[in-house]
């Protein structure tokens, strides 16, 4: 294998990317990079100076200041993080300063797996497989609501569901950068699918990338 050898994950909010491809980077023995949290670290640190989530300056300055080291999921997942971050992620100045932190993380030995919306357009464009994760917006939102619910909180179906469906508008709708699948990805639609499904599906792929390039 060609090395450093990188997987290009894409896709909607909750189309199951992250799960995906945490267990791709273990199965491989590949670092793994959740491109969302550094969008979502901009988003939070204009949130807690108290700053418009409008200005593109500011938020360039508080893009240039996120460090992959101490991105902290647990505190980045909240709900109004992801909302505050498809605001901020349409500004060029922003998805510029973040593009080279992205691209250097690919280059590790002896692979990555990046996981976003713009890795296989944008960011990693010669990714050897690049594979877009896709699901229904009903089958989403029903996906977060079991998430919530299971881990024992409330959530309203129809509010999660608009929400899934405002956050596709921005995110596809944008000029910079929009949510696309590139040319060449494979297209996996998880509406029907089991986590483990998706796992073995997304493993062929890799698999046979992999054997061509041995
Ligand atoms: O994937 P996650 O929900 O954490 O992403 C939060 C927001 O960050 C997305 O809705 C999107 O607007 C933005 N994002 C992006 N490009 C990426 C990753 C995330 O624009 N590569």
């Amino acid at each position: 294998m060609t090395t450093p050898f990188t997987i290009a994950i894409d896709g909607p909010a909750a189309a199951g990317k992250g799960t995906l491809s945490r267990r791709i980077a273990d199965q491989y023995g590949f670092h793994h990079l959740d491109t969302g949290l550094i969008y979502r670290a901009t988003a939070k640190a204009l949130l807690d100076a108290g700053l418009p989530l409008d200005d593109e300056a500011m938020a360039e300055t508080m893009a240039r200041k996120v460090d992959l080291a101490g991105l902290d999921r647990a505190v980045l997942s909240k709900h109004e993080i992801g909302e505050a971050a498809s605001k901020v992620a349409v500004m060029p100045a922003v998805r510029r300063t973040l593009v080279e932190m992205q691209r250097t993380f690919s280059r590790k030995e002896p692979g990555t797996v990046l996981d976003g919306r713009d890795i296989g357009t944008v960011i990693c464009p010669d990714a050897p497989v690049k594979i877009y994760v896709s699901a229904s917006a009903e089958v989403r939102a029903k996906r977060r609501y079991d998430e919530i619910t299971d881990a024992g909180g409330s959530a309203d179906y129809q509010a999660i569901f608009e929400d899934v469906k405002r956050r596709d508008a921005r995110d596809m709708g944008r000029t910079d950068s929009p949510l696309r699948p590139a040319e060449d990805a494979h297209l996996l639609d998880t509406s029907e699918m089991s986590i483990e499904a998706a796992f073995q599906a997304a493993k062929s792929i890799i698999d046979a990338v992999l054997s061509r390039n041995a």
